[in-house]
């Protein structure tokens, strides 16, 4: 049984604990069997029957779980660098979705994109992933918006689950805006969503949770609500995109509707905080596409302190966060969010497995959990939070073997 010793620090990141505790242990070991961890804690602790086993020298460095990254539009057609120039000019991310561009354009691009040329492009940022230390990663549909174009987006996430090393968790997200050609007559796309899209995805076992984008020029709450409890029928998990660019009051739907997790909440209200407290929401921060948008970042203190779990994911897409950087959205959680950097791993490991539903099996470094940790090149959480590098990860462990 191999044993990964000399850790200068490991993170456990336990469930059980507050955010703020990520169960950092100093001088470390860690042993597995197979894809499953067995042993975890201080090196004179370590129980003779590991002793004998195969030791790994982990070089006084960090040890965390593998990062998951539960929040992505991972798969589209094209980029929107030319955007990008616009909003640097001063133009809104809603006057360029207004005019023709932002996710409409993206739609565009995939439903030109052919199933291959659209797995290929994942599989090369899966690739980025992986080697920054993320081992499962959420996946959005929603730049499909009619049949063949979603399925295409859910069926790229299941063969890149099969072959990739990366775990992928697929969301269905066909209430992401509603497509051009339904723009005058949006009650059929959503009959479409909720008679037609939800009931093969699920029967399809395509995706294991819904979305829906809560916002102007997207999906009202009254839309989200039809939609989303449509999904709930069908067996599948909820998630909301809320609060985004305004309050209109998607945290509070995610709440009722006891969503798993409500996702962005830059302008989240009191209300909403306590409605997801109650409610056991996750609230998943995604301080990339504020840094991008220019827009305020979610409270973090404040749900924290509300005792909402707050999760930190990239939310990579071509628009608002065109960067799958998750240890540097880790470090704006720090910076911008006021979270610590204890807060902030949990965010990105326990709390973002919460975020998916996986928390008994990947996020945390306890005897049974999966095999899935990173050795990152710093000697101590604090160390590679604020020492920000390029890539800070120095091997990647993914159930049991090393990638
Ligand atoms: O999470 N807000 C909606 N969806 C994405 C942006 C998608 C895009 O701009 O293409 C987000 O920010
Ligand atoms: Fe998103």
């Amino acid at each position: 049984m191999p044993v990964l010793r000399n850790i200068s620090q490991l993170a456990s990141c336990p469930a059980n604990t507050a955010q703020s505790d990520a169960g950092l242990i100093s001088n470390a070991a860690l042993a597995w069997d197979g894809d499953t961890i067995q042993w975890v804690g201080p090196f004179p602790e370590l129980p003779d029957r590991y002793r004998k086993g195969k030791a790994i020298d982990c070089g006084r460095k960090l040890v965390i779980p593998g990062l998951i990254d539960c929040h992505t539009h991972l798969c589209f057609g094209g980029w929107r660098a030319d955007e990008f120039e616009l909003r640097l000019q001063g133009a809104g991310y809603q006057e360029i979705a207004a005019a023709g561009g932002g996710i409409a354009s993206t739609v565009a691009a995939t439903r030109g994109a052919s199933l291959g040329e659209l797995q290929r492009k994942a599989e090369q940022v899966l690739d980025g992933m992986l080697s920054l230390g993320v081992t499962t990663v959420e996946c959005k549909s929603g730049y499909g918006l009619d049949e063949a174009n979603e399925l295409k987006q859910l069926e790229v996430y299941r063969r890149l689950h099969e072959t990739h090393r990366v775990d992928l968790v697929s969301t269905f997200l066909g209430a992401h805006i509603v497509p051009p050609e339904y723009q005058a007559d949006r009650n059929r796309y959503i009959s479409l969503l909720c008679d037609v899209l939800i009931p093969r995805v699920a029967s399809l076992g395509l995706a294991r949770f819904c979305d829906a984008f809560v916002e102007e020029g997207a999906y009202t709450i009254e839309e989200a609500r039809k939609i989303l409890s449509t999904a709930t029928a069908h067996q599948l998990g909820i998630k909301v995109h809320a609060d985004q660019l305004s309050n209109g009051g998607g945290a509070l739907l995610a709440a009722e509707l006891g969503a798993v997790s409500a996702e962005h909440l830059e302008y989240i209200c009191d209300d909403g905080i306590q409605a997801l407290s109650k409610a056991g929401t996750v609230a998943v921060s995604l301080p990339l596409a504020s840094l991008y948008l220019d827009e305020p970042y979610l409270p973090a203190r404040k749900l924290l302190d509300s005792g909402v779990p707050v999760a930190v994911a990239s939310d990579f897409n071509p628009g608002s966060a065109p960067s799958f950087h998750l240890p540097l959205a880790m470090t704006l959680a720090c910076l911008q969010q006021g979270m610590t950097p204890q807060e902030s791993l949990k965010g990105a490991t326990t709390i973002a497995a919460q975020a998916i539903s996986e928390q008994t099996r990947i996020g945390s470094l306890l005897p049974g959990f999966q095999a899935d940790f990173a050795i990152i090149d710093a000697p101590s959480l604090n160390h590679w939070l604020y020492h920000f590098q390029a890539n800070g990860c120095h091997a990647v462990m993914k159930r049991g073997e090393w990638v």
